[in-house]
């Protein structure tokens, strides 16, 4: 199950996820927003995140202007660990030494076509695992400290 959610900046751009989504009959669960009046984008993170934290959902798909602020959001969150991906390199690798869960794409710096090939790489590669556990171990550390 993929969780999505955009605010204002990243709505139109959410379709293209949704429409890659169904055209690959992949599971998912649209929070909103579903207009392009304004929201807060750390609420669409929170949402999201939430849904992974609590198991509903195995990955997210977050959407803002540029990608920055729903990504510093979503990686407040304890066991998220949000990519901002303007490039499918970035977006396999991401995958596969970061294991990141959750993809955060910019409404108003992607066109459609990368933005569909970022995210077809991102769910399509798995995480490498190897000596990158103990790295995001580390991580997870970090976390339990501060
Ligand atoms: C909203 O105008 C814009 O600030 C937001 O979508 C995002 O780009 C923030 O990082």
């Amino acid at each position: 199950m993929i969780y999505v959610g955009c605010d204002h900046g990243g709505f139109d751009l959410k379709e293209t996820v949704i429409d890659y989504l169904e055209k690959n009959n992949i599971d998912f669960t649209d929070v909103g927003c579903y207009n392009k009046e304004s929201v807060d984008y750390p609420d669409v993170a929170k949402e999201v995140c939430t849904a992974i934290i609590e198991g509903r959902a195995d990955k997210g798909i977050l959407l803002c202007g540029t990608g920055i602020g729903i990504s510093i959001a979503a990686n407040k969150f304890k066991g998220i660990r949000a990519a901002i991906c303007s490039d499918t390199y970035c977006a396999k690798f991401s995958r596969l030494h970061n294991d990141a869960n959750v993809l955060c794409l910019g409404g108003r710096v992607l066109g459609p076509g990368l933005a569909r090939e970022i995210i077809d790489v991102f769910l399509t590669t798995d995480f490498e695992g190897k000596h990158h556990i103990d790295r995001l171990l580390k991580i997870q550390k970090i976390e339990n400290e501060r």
